[in-house]
């Protein structure tokens, strides 16, 4: 049995994540109102994650018989001014988010909670890899500068990107 206050940081968590899907679909409408369809796939495989990592804890707590709460998910942000601006805004989330990911770790070992705990390592490891995905296409679009054909170069390389679970070498 989970306890309560792994039970409420897992129900925050799962409102993070389902934000983390509002947020990038919200900035896969930009890059769609751009024609930046490669961006926009990216966003939506994202956003696609995201439930899953939030069904991920959804699924912990049935398992291990604690209440899932749904909260309510705020509004995310739809206007952004350069695809910079909203790949830093989506690097910030990701920072959050592991932010989050640590406190609830730290938690879990708190109560000496050992599922919580090992559930907690895989979404470690994932915050490093989400990090490091955006990160590089802002590092990317900063070295564009304001080159159009380098924009486009960036958009056909994202088009590419296959869901987490047919990349090569995943169970
Ligand atoms: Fe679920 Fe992007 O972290």
């Amino acid at each position: 049995m989970v306890s309560p206050e792994v039970r409420d940081a897992i129900n925050q968590q799962i409102k993070h994540e389902f934000y983390a899907a509002y947020l990038y679909l919200g900035m896969m409408t930009y890059f769609e109102s751009k024609s930046l369809s490669g961006f926009g796939h990216w966003m939506r495989l994202q956003a696609q994650e995201e439930v899953a990592h939030a069904m991920r804890l959804v699924d912990f707590l049935i398992d291990r018989g604690g209440d899932v709460e749904l909260g309510p998910i705020d509004a995310p942000q739809l206007d952004f001014e350069t695809p910079l601006e909203v790949m830093k805004a989506a690097l910030g989330h990701e920072q959050k988010v592991t932010a989050s990911i640590n406190d609830l770790y730290a938690l879990a070992v708190e109560q000496n909670d050992y599922p919580a705990q090992v559930l907690m390592q895989w979404f470690v490891s994932e915050q490093v890899e989400e990090e490091k995905n955006a990160g590089e296409i802002v590092d990317q679009l900063e070295l564009a500068g304001g080159s159009a054909s380098a924009l486009l170069v960036i958009d056909g390389r994202l088009a590419d990107r296959v869901p987490e679970d047919e990349e090569e070498g995943s169970a």
